[in-house]
């Protein structure tokens, strides 16, 4: 006798007796309004987190040649964004900062008066309920472009015992712990720690609680792969390694297993969300991670997947507005709770002219 199990419905359904002629599943795909009706995942632009490029210099709205319709703005441009953004009902914005000098350590990035201090206080200004995430790490304030403080015979930090080019791990994590209180104390409400640095969600929750900052959160790019797929992202934020590559440190995208043991770290060390990154080639690790834990996830459909999408739009191989938004919808469907996209502000319109 066939008992079905209630924690596996599909396999239970497949194992009815009924089948064609009797089963048509076509039947619920008949009209638009039964296919609404049977709509598993839905989009709307509360999924939404818009990434920010922000760079010194006044009245700056540079465009990104590989990123259609994305800018690199100054502080001073920001407000007219954040309510544009606001007014598609987009909760929160990702800010990457462009310093005006960048040096061994990255030290615009813990300076109160650096980029992204003064980014959050001019966003906060204009729109407090907006969720400001913080991306920290710090490839985009060194003069190397790697994610921290670099072993290099002659500096403060050289450690002989390690070898030349490594990236300190130790060093860097206190680096990060207090750019996060920085941050923090301009009104970022989440910081999202991107370098994929060992044990950097606990250093952080330590140094954030540390100087009152209990109730900011952490947003952990807890699986992030060294993906060919942050091209046109080096270019926006000028960030791109001047030796070597991020393998070191970002995840080979071979592995599936080890994105759970570092989500397992992450989750242990107090994050509060997680973050996938890429997206559309990484289905497989959303998909497992949100089985596997429940924390609140967002998947990064990053520069790459975005470029793409565009690139083949433009040349009229693609319907652009069709193949971004099924993108997006598979990333939900896959099991993210939020999708970190610079489509955010198109994709919200678009959504909302379809309804
Ligand atoms: C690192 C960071 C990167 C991206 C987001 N944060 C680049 C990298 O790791 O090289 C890539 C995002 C994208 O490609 O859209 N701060």
């Amino acid at each position: 006798m066939f008992v079905a199990d209630p924690d596996k419905p599909h396999e239970s359904a497949s194992q009815t007796s009924a089948s064609y002629p009797t089963l048509r599943p076509r039947r619920l795909r008949l009209s638009s309004g039964i296919r609404r009706m049977v709509q598993e995942t839905t989009l709307s632009p509360s999924d939404f987190i818009y990434p920010l490029f922000v760079r010194h210099g006044h009245d700056v709205q540079q465009p990104i040649a590989s990123m259609p319709g994305q800018f690199q703005r100054s502080v001073d441009r920001l407000p007219d964004e954040i309510r544009r953004i606001r007014a598609l009902n987009i909760p929160a914005v990702l800010l990457f900062g462009i310093p005006e000098t960048k040096d061994a350590c990255g030290s615009d990035n813990f300076s109160t008066d650096g980029i992204i201090p003064n980014a959050v206080r001019a966003i906060k200004d204009v729109a407090p309920e907006m969720v400001v995430i913080s991306d920290m790490c710090f490839c985009e304030y060194t003069s190397h472009g790697h994610c921290g403080i670099v072993n290099t015979v002659g500096d403060a930090y050289y450690d002989s015992n390690l070898p030349e080019g490594y990236l300190l791990n130790d060093p860097t994590l206190e680096l990060l712990g207090r750019a996060s209180v920085v941050h923090a104390g301009a009104g970022a409400d989440v910081i999202a720690p991107s370098g994929m640095i060992d044990g950097m969600v606990g250093a952080l929750r330590a140094a954030l609680d540390g100087s009152g900052f209990q109730h900011t959160a952490i947003m952990s790019y807890a699986a992030k792969y060294a993906s060919g797929f942050y091209g046109p992202f080096r270019d926006a934020a000028e960030s791109p390694p001047q030796f070597g590559d991020r393998s070191q440190y970002q995840m080979d995208p071979a592995n599936a297993r080890e994105a759970l043991k570092e989500v397992a770290l992450d989750v242990a060390e107090g994050a509060d969300m997680l973050i996938v990154k890429p997206a559309l080639p990484y289905l497989d690790i959303v998909s497992a991670v949100r089985r596997t834990y429940p924390l609140p996830l967002a998947a990064y459909q990053v520069s790459g997947e975005f470029a793409m999408l565009h690139a083949a739009g433009a040349n009229g191989w693609i319907d652009l507005r069709r193949c971004a938004l099924e993108s997006l919808i598979g990333i939900k469907r896959a099991g993210a709770d939020m999708i970190v996209t610079y489509f955010a502000p198109d994709a919200a319109r678009w959504l909302d002219s379809s309804r």
